[in-house]
This record gives structure tokens, C-alpha cells and sequence, in this order.
């Protein structure tokens, strides 16, 4: 991932910082876009997952949508000439505020997630004459087998309408006029790199069409939402994610009608191996077991690790020694979670070393903390 220059560059710049290698952004989008063409499937862009300027553009200039979570994310979709046309709105706590911005801006879909969402969103369309579109994000109980604040589609999270009210939505859709109800939605987590959990999500999604092809009831689009995952121990070797067998899980097990389109929302597949936290030793200080090695960077640059014990592989860049050693390696953050890695093995480092943390590129920067009054982390690009 990094070149002799890249690294003599580094050690010209104000660290932390995050460092993209658009490149590789590139060519994830290239193939993403190749194979998804194939089955004629759309994929929104999940703004979540990093929403920087320069990541953002590239990612537009290959025609993705925008699956956005807030108003000021449907503001930047549009911002950055996202056609408005690919934009919808998810998320299970929409404010009058944000519905109102995406009503004025006749985004493509409303992922709704209640009944109370549904009315709120038909009453603010009525006081603007419009009909706004909605697609109703069903909670399929589906396992992921992920990490559990990352799972999203089991009947105890807080996403998405359960299948035992559903008879009770489709008679209030009845009464709403001003919604259009134009599709399903459904996303089950993050992460997944038990592909079977996609197969398990196509079947069940094929019950709850049943369901609504029994009531009569026209879906014109099926949204399944993302989740695949990318290989944190391996991101050289494993760059960008097996896209051929995620799409075609789609097309082997999901029975779509000849006039429906499916739709994908992805967000750490795109962005999480171009983007590395590139950080300095600050101090090395004898621990009991391992000896702690201290950054400048923390948890508030990088909260994965404190959040989820995400793993993220940390290489030395600049050490020239030859002999290995464990460290601890932490964040000077006054947080016993402020910790990147325990016992992780590297070659000797000292002050002023340059750490690299991998495939920092989704949700990195875009969780990046101010806590304990930290600068804005910047970033640099190839
Ligand atoms: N669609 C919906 C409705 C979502 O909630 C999410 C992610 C996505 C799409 C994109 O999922 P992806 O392709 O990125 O897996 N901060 C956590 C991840 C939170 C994911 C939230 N939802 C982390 O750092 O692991």
C-alpha cells in the first residue's frame, strides 16, 4: 500500500492523519460497477461509512447512488451532484426537519422503519402537496453472525418494521395519500463475512415478497442493503472484497419479478481498504507483560477498536530494526479503551516512528471524536 515515497512523505507531515489511496479506490469501484452492471443492480453509496470530499467525488464520478442517514448527508449527496434521482433516506429517527429537506428535494425513496414514521412523513407531504416515496424497511430476523452493535436485522434491534405488523402497515398505507409505496427494504448488518447470511436474508425476502404478492400489492424495488466485509488481517492481500460471489448470491437465491430492480447500500467494501490512520510513536514505556507504545494518535481519531475490540492490523513504516517485539499499542487518550492492539508483534520501534493502522478507510474519519478537545483530523490522498 505504501511506497518508499509515499513513506519519505509522511515524515514531512503533522500527524495523525488519514491517508487515502484513491487508487485503490478506484479500482474497487471498477469492479464493483462491472459486476453489479452484469445483473443490471444499482448500488447507493452508504455515506456513513466516510463522507470525505475527495472520496466522495471519485465515488460520484461512478454513477453510484446515495444512501444517506441524516439530512445534512442527503444535503452533501446533492452538494456533491449525486443524482437526486439515486438518493434515499434511511434511518429509524428521521427529524420533521430532515423529512421536510428531502421532501423539497423529491429524493428517489424514504426507508421507513414505523408506523408513526409513516404518518409523520404523509402529513409533512400533504402541507407541501407532494407524495413522497417510501419503501418500507422490513426486519427480516435474520442472523448475521457479526458483531453484536453492528447487527441490525433481529427482531430485538431497533431497525425496521417486524413482519407481525405488517398487516397493520399495509392498512394504514391505505389511508395515507400522499406516500407512494415503492419498494422493501431490508439490511441485516455489518461486517458479514459469513456469505450464507446473505442467502438466509434472499430467502427470507422471497417469503415477505410472497406475502405481499398474495395482498396484490406491486413492489417495483427490493433494496437488501450492504454488509459484506473486508479482510482486516489481510488488506494487502486481500484488497478489494469478493464483489463476483456477493452479487451473485443475489442472483442465485433472491426471486425478483421481471419488472422489479434490486438495490444494494454499500459502505465499508467501497471505502475500507483505501484509507490508512498513519500515526507517530510518541514514547515507548515498560509495561508488566508488553511494553505499551504510545501514539499520537487515539480513539478519537480511530474509535473502532475502543468500540467494537475491532481488530485492525498496525504496521510499522519506518523502523529499520531487524528484531520483533510485542507492544501494546495505545492512544493517549485518558481512556483504558484507548488501546489499537494488545501484544501486537512488529519489528522494534522507538520515538518518532511511523505506525500505519489499515483499513481505516470506513467509519475512521467520519467517527473521529473531538473529546479531550483534539484537532480535527486531516487527510492526505495519492
Ligand atoms: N444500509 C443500512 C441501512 C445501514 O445501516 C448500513 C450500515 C449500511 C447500509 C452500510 O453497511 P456496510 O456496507 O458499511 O456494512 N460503525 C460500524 C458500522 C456501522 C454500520 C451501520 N450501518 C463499524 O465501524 O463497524
Amino acid at each position: 500500500m505504501f511506497t518508499k515515497d509515499d513513506i519519505l512523505r509522511f515524515e514531512t507531515l503533522e500527524t495523525p492523519f488519514y491517508f487515502y489511496n484513491l487508487e485503490i479506490l478506484e479500482q474497487t469501484l471498477k469492479i464493483i460497477t462491472e459486476v453489479s452492471s452484469r445483473y443490471n443492480y444499482h448500488v447507493h453509496y452508504a455515506f456513513k461509512a466516510n463522507t470525505n470530499d475527495h472520496v466522495l467525488k471519485l465515488i460520484q464520478e461512478y454513477g453510484l447512488g446515495a444512501d444517506c442517514v441524516s439530512g445534512n448527508e442527503v444535503k452533501k449527496a446533492l452538494d456533491y451532484s449525486f443524482s437526486k434521482e439515486k438518493v434515499v433516506f434511511a434511518g429509524v429517527g428521521k427529524s420533521d426537519k430532515e423529512i421536510n429537506l428531502a421532501l423539497d428535494h423529491d429524493i428517489f425513496s424514504f426507508n421507513c422503519e414505523s408506523i408513526q414514521e409513516l404518518e409523520v412523513i404523509n402529513e409533512l407531504a400533504e402541507v407541501k402537496q407532494k407524495t413522497a416515496r417510501i419503501a418500507l424497511r422490513i426486519n427480516p430476523n435474520v442472523m448475521a453472525n457479526t458483531h453484536r452493535y453492528i447487527t441490525t436485522g433481529l427482531e430485538e434491534n431497533k431497525f425496521g418494521i417486524s413482519q407481525w405488523e405488517l398487516e397493520a402497515v399495509v392498512e394504514k398505507l391505505e389511508k395515507l395519500n400522499n406516500l407512494e409505496l415503492i419498494g422493501l427494504h431490508f439490511h441485516i448488518g455489518s461486517q458479514i463475512t459469513d456469505l450464507t447470511a446473505f442467502k438466509s436474508l434472499c430467502i427470507r425476502v422471497n417469503e415477505i415478497q410472497e406475502w405481499f404478492q398474495n395482498r396484490n400489492i406491486p413492489l417495483k424495488h427490493i433494496n437488501v442493503g450492504g454488509g459484506l466485509g473486508v479482510d482486516y488481517h489481510n488488506p494487502d492481500e486481500n484488497t478489494i472484497p469478493d464483489f463476483e460471489t456477493f452479487f451473485k448470491i443475489f442472483d442465485d437465491f433472491l426471486e425478483l419479478m421481471p419488472h422489479q430492480e434490486l438495490h444494494f447500500e454499500l459502505g465499508r467494501s467501497v471505502v475500507a481498504q483505501c484509507g490508512a490512520l498513519i500515526s507517530k510513536v510518541l514514547y515507548i514505556k515498560n509495561g508488566v507483560k508488553t511494553d505499551f507504545a504510545i501514539l499520537d494518535a487515539g480513539m478519537t481519531e480511530l474509535l473502532r477498536p475502543a468500540l467494537y475490540q475491532a481488530y485492525h492490523k498496525i504496521e510499522s513504516l519506518t523502523s529499520k530494526a531487524k528484531e520483533q517485539q510485542k507492544y501494546d499499542v495505545v492512544g493517549p487518550i485518558c481512556e483504558s479503551s484507548d488501546c489499537f492492539g494488545k501484544a501486537i508483534e512488529i519489528p522494534k520501534i522507538q520515538r518518532g516512528d511511523l505506525l500505519a493502522i489499515r483499513s481505516a478507510g470506513a467509519y475512521g474519519e467520519v467517527m473521529a471524536l473531538n473529546y479531550n478537545l483534539r484537532d480535527d483530523v486531516k487527510a492526505y490522498y495519492k
